[in-house]
C-alpha cells in the first residue's frame, strides 16, 4: 500500500495532555496554548472535556476556555463528552464537534466512565441524536486497543466490535487508542488489518501513548496500513488518570519531524509548534517531552 501523501494531526495536548495534571492551570494559560496551536496550523485541536469534575478536576474550566479561545476558520475545536449532561454543557459552550469515548476492555470502561461497554454504547445513542439535531459532528474513541492496564491482552476482534458500533451509530471517524502504549508495529498492523475489515481505513485514526517508546514506530506501521490521521500531544504532554504509569501521547513535534522528513504534508509550522510546546512546559515547570523540540531548541 503506498504511504499517504497528506496526514491530518489531531492535537490532543490541551485535553489528553493536561487532564492528568495535578497543579492548577489557569484558563488564560490553556487559552494561550490553544491559540498558539491554531496559529501553528493544526487543523484540529481537542480543547477540553465536559466530564464530571469529581473524576477529572483539571477539565472543570473547559467552558471558559471555549469562551475565550480565538477560533480560526477551518480549524475544528473539539471536546470530550461522556453523556448527555456533557453534551448539554458543550452545546451551551458553543462546541461544534464532540468525541464520545468507549473502551475495548470491560475493566477500563468501568474505571474510566463507571459503566460496562454495552452501557456506554447505549448511553451514546441519545448523545448522537442530540448532537445531530445541533449539527454537531461526533468523533469516536476506543481505549485499550493494544492492551489494558487491568485485563492485559485485548483481542483485536473485541476492538473491532466496539469500533463498528461507534461507526454505525454515526461517528464520522473512530480513533483507536493505545492507552498504555504497549503496542508494537506488528500488533498495530494486525489491529488495523482486523478493524479495517469493517470500517474504511480513511475513517480510522491512531492514538498512541508513548509509554514504551513505541508510538512513532507504531505510527509508521499505521501509515503502511493506509491510516492517515493521528492524535498527538504537543511536547508529549499527558497521561490518563485511569491508567497508572501511562505517559503522554506521542509528541506532535516528533511526529511532524518524521512526516516532514518523509515528504508527507500536514500544513503545520514546526517553529510555531515548538514555541507552543515550550510555552506550556514553562507554565507547568516541566521539561519538554519532545525529542525533536529539544534538539531544535539546543541548535537554535
Ligand atoms: P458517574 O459517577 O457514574 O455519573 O460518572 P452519574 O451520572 O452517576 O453522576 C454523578 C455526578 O456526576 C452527578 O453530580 C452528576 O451531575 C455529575 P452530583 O449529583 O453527585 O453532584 N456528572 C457530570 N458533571 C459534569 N459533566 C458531566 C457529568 N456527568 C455526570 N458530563 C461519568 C460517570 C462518565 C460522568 C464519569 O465517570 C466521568 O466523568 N468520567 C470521565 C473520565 C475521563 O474523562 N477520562 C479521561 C478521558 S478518556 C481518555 O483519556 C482516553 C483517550 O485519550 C483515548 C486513549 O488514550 O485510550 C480518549
Ligand atoms: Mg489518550
Amino acid at each position: 500500500m503506498p504511504l499517504p501523501s497528506h496526514v491530518r494531526l489531531v492535537e490532543v495536548g490541551p485535553r489528553d495532555g493536561l487532564q492528568n495534571e495535578k497543579q492548577a492551570i489557569s484558563v488564560a494559560a490553556k487559552v494561550a496554548l490553544v491559540d498558539q496551536l491554531s496559529a501553528a496550523g493544526l487543523g484540529y485541536i481537542e480543547v477540553g472535556s465536559f466530564v464530571s469534575p469529581k473524576w477529572v478536576p483539571q477539565m472543570a474550566g473547559s467552558a471558559e476556555v471555549f469562551a475565550q479561545i480565538q477560533r480560526l476558520p477551518g480549524v475544528t475545536y473539539g471536546a470530550l463528552t461522556p453523556n448527555l449532561k456533557g453534551l448539554e454543557a458543550a452545546i451551551e459552550a458553543g462546541v461544534t464537534e464532540i468525541a464520545v469515548f468507549a473502551a475495548a476492555s470491560q475493566a477500563f470502561s468501568q474505571k474510566n466512565i463507571n459503566c460496562s461497554i454495552a452501557e456506554s454504547l447505549a448511553r451514546f445513542q441519545p448523545v448522537m441524536e442530540l448532537a445531530k439535531q445541533h449539527q454537531i459532528t461526533v468523533r469516536g474513541y476506543v481505549s485499550c486497543v493494544l492492551g489494558c492496564p487491568y485485563e492485559g491482552e485485548v483481542p483485536p476482534e473485541q476492538v473491532a466490535m466496539v469500533a463498528r458500533e461507534l461507526f454505525a451509530m454515526g461517528c464520522y471517524e473512530v480513533s483507536l487508542g493505545d492507552t498504555i502504549g504497549t503496542g508494537t508495529p506488528s500488533s498495530t498492523r494486525t489491529l488495523f488489518e482486523v478493524v479495517g475489515r469493517d470500517i474504511p481505513r480513511d475513517k480510522l485514526a491512531g492514538h498512541f501513548h508513548d509509554t514504551y517508546g513505541q508510538a512513532l514506530v507504531n505510527i509508521y506501521a499505521s501509515l503502511q496500513e493506509g491510516i492517515a490521521v493521528f492524535d498527538s500531544s504537543v511536547a508529549g504532554l499527558g497521561g490518563c488518570p485511569y491508567a497508572k504509569g501511562a505517559t503522554g501521547n506521542v509528541a506532535t513535534e516528533d511526529v511532524l519531524y518524521m512526516l516532514n522528513g518523509m515528504g508527507i504534508e500536514t500544513g503545520i509550522d514546526m517553529g510555531k509548534l515548538i514555541a507552543a510546546g515550550q510555552g506550556i512546559c514553562e507554565v507547568l515547570g516541566k521539561a519538554n517531552g519532545s525529542r525533536a523540540a529539544k534538539a531544535f531548541l539546543a541548535k537554535h
